[in-house]
């Protein structure tokens, strides 16, 4: 890492205390250096290439192996290489590298190794092939920092034990794609794509996601402060023992998340779609669930402090032993929600917009008043304190169960609340 940090210096600004020949010196090297490079590299690569095949002519039954000496040898000299150039230089020693390594080799093993390398201000865009495309590379253990990944679509690119500071993923797309245990601070990965890709790491700050769109993603087991997933979506996600604190969760979209066992503090899921979401044994506190939607969501054994519900729609959401203190349902929604061997009262859940159906502590099942009187026309008017018909549709509907009784429905984008005593259409 001093070797790294001396060598920017030397390549970016040049302390004025160095005499004028010394710089003029090392400005000639630099010169001859980047016109021998790709023949110094050409010679390197051939070199490496036969070596790799003739170690797998001489073992053709066995796994394929390269020699271990060969490999180390590249390794050194590609590393030696990154120290002697600058930003520019280590871009076209990449790109060569890269396009080599595509060419050359089996399709199974293309992957060009740069682990444990120390990179500053490179623009992957630029060593990438036509700027888009950059699979196969492992960049386990690197150092990267304010690295440009734009709008790169990568595959099996190992990124594990990195160490990323600043570095810009806006736009990029990422097929199995592994992050583990790599250290992420002030990384941007706004607008990108995850598939198959793995964040378990304890240390991610400040990550922004915002817009971004995640299938089969873990981050079990990982830490994150300070992350931003406004208006993302996020499909079979797994945050199964992760700690989250001030993330933000505004207007994303959440299908089958594993929050099991995960401890979530100040947690921003304000109008997040949480559906089929699961938060068994979960610890949460000082979170906001304001306007979200949890249909069919499990707090199953969860503890949820100071936790804001108001208007959320819990309809099937199942909360069987979870600790709800301080927990506020004004508003919600709680059709058919379960609050069995709960400590909430009943009286906790009088300010709820429907508890139709919802099974209390002690497992009755409890029903909402009517909100229209029977025989009444003016739909819009509700004879219960609070219900009042802003926007939507009243439909009335004829009750299968009785001849004479009529059914009211209230339905707007999430919510749809009913008349308790007639039958129910959802
Ligand atoms: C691919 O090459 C690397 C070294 O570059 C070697 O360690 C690995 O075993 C090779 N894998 C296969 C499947 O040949
Ligand atoms: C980051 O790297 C880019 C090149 O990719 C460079 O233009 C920019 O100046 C660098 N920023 C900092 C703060 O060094
Ligand atoms: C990251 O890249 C995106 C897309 O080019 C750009 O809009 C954004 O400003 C960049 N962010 C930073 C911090 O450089
Ligand atoms: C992942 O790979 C699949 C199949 O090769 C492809 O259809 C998809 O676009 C890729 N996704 C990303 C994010 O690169
Ligand atoms: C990603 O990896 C999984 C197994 O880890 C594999 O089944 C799948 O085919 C891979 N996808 C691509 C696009 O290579
Ligand atoms: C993600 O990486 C961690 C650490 O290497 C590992 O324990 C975990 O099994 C990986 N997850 C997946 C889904 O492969
Ligand atoms: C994340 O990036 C978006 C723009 O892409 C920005 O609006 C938002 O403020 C950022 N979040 C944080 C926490 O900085
Ligand atoms: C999430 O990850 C945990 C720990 O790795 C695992 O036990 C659990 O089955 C995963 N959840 C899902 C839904 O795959
Ligand atoms: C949650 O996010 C929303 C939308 O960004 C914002 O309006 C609200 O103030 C945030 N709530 C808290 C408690 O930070
Ligand atoms: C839940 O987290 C809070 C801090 O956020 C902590 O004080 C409390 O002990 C935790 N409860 C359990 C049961 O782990
Ligand atoms: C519940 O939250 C709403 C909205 O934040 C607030 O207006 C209301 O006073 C809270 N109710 C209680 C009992 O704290
Ligand atoms: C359950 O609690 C409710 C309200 O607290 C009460 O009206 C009802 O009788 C209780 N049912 C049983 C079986 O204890």
């Amino acid at each position: 890492m001093t070797s790294q940090k001396q060598n920017v210096q030397t390549d970016g600004s040049i302390p004025a205390t160095r005499d004028k020949n010394s710089v003029k010196f090392r400005g000639g090297l630099k010169f001859i250096s980047s016109l021998l490079l790709p023949f110094a590299l050409g010679i390197f690569t051939v070199g490496v290439t036969f070596q790799q095949q003739s170690a797998v002519k001489q073992q053709p039954a066995g796994p394929r192996k390269t020699s271990g000496a060969a490999a180390t040898l590249a390794q050194v000299e590609i590393l030696n290489i990154f120290r002697q150039l600058d930003a520019h230089g280590n871009i076209r020693a990449i790109r060569f590298l890269y396009e080599a390594k595509q060419r050359t080799d089996t399709p199974e093993n293309r992957s060009l190794d740069l682990s444990t390398a120390e990179l500053s201000d490179i623009d992957f865009r630029e060593a990438s092939i036509d700027k888009r495309i950059l699979n196969d590379l492992l960049l386990t253990d690197v150092f990267l920092s304010n690295a440009t990944f734009i709008g790169i679509k990568m595959a099996h690119v190992n990124f594990a034990l990195a160490q990323l500071n600043t570095a810009n993923f806006s736009s990029a797309g990422f097929n199995n794609t592994s992050f583990a245990s790599t250290p992420l601070s002030n990384t941007i990965f706004a607008d990108a794509t995850f598939k198959n890709v793995n964040f378990s790491s304890k240390n991610i700050r400040g990550v922004n996601f915002t817009r971004s769109t995640l299938v089969h993603v873990d981050f079990s087991f990982s830490m994150l402060y300070n992350v931003d997933f406004s208006s993302a979506s996020l499909t079979n996600v797994n945050f199964s023992h992760a700690q989250l604190i001030n993330a933000k969760f505004p207007s994303a979209t959440l299908k089958g998340a594993d929050f099991s066992n995960a401890q979530l503090t100040n947690l921003n899921f304000t109008s997040t779609n949480l559906i089929l979401s699961d938060f068994f044994h979960a610890n949460v506190s000082n979170t906001n669930f304001r306007q979200s939607s949890c249909v069919a969501s499990k707090f199953n054994y969860a503890s949820l402090s100071y936790c804001n519900f108001w208007y959320s729609n819990l309809k099937y959401a199942v909360f069987h032993e979870a600790y709800l203190n301080q927990a506020n349902f004004s508003r919600a929604n709680l059709y058919k929600s379960d609050f069995t061997s709960t400590n909430i009262m009943e009286s906790e859940l009088k300010d709820a917009l429907s508890t139709e159906d919802a099974v209390i502590s002690n497992g009755t099942i409890v029903h909402d008043e009517n909100l229209i009187n029977e025989g009444q026309t003016d739909y819009s008017i509700s004879h219960i304190n609070g219900w009042t018909l802003s926007n939507g549709n009243v439909t009335p509907v004829i009750s299968n169960k009785s001849g004479s009784n009529c059914q009211v429905t209230l339905q707007s984008l999430y919510w749809s609340y009913c008349v308790p005593t007639c039958q129910f259409i959802r």
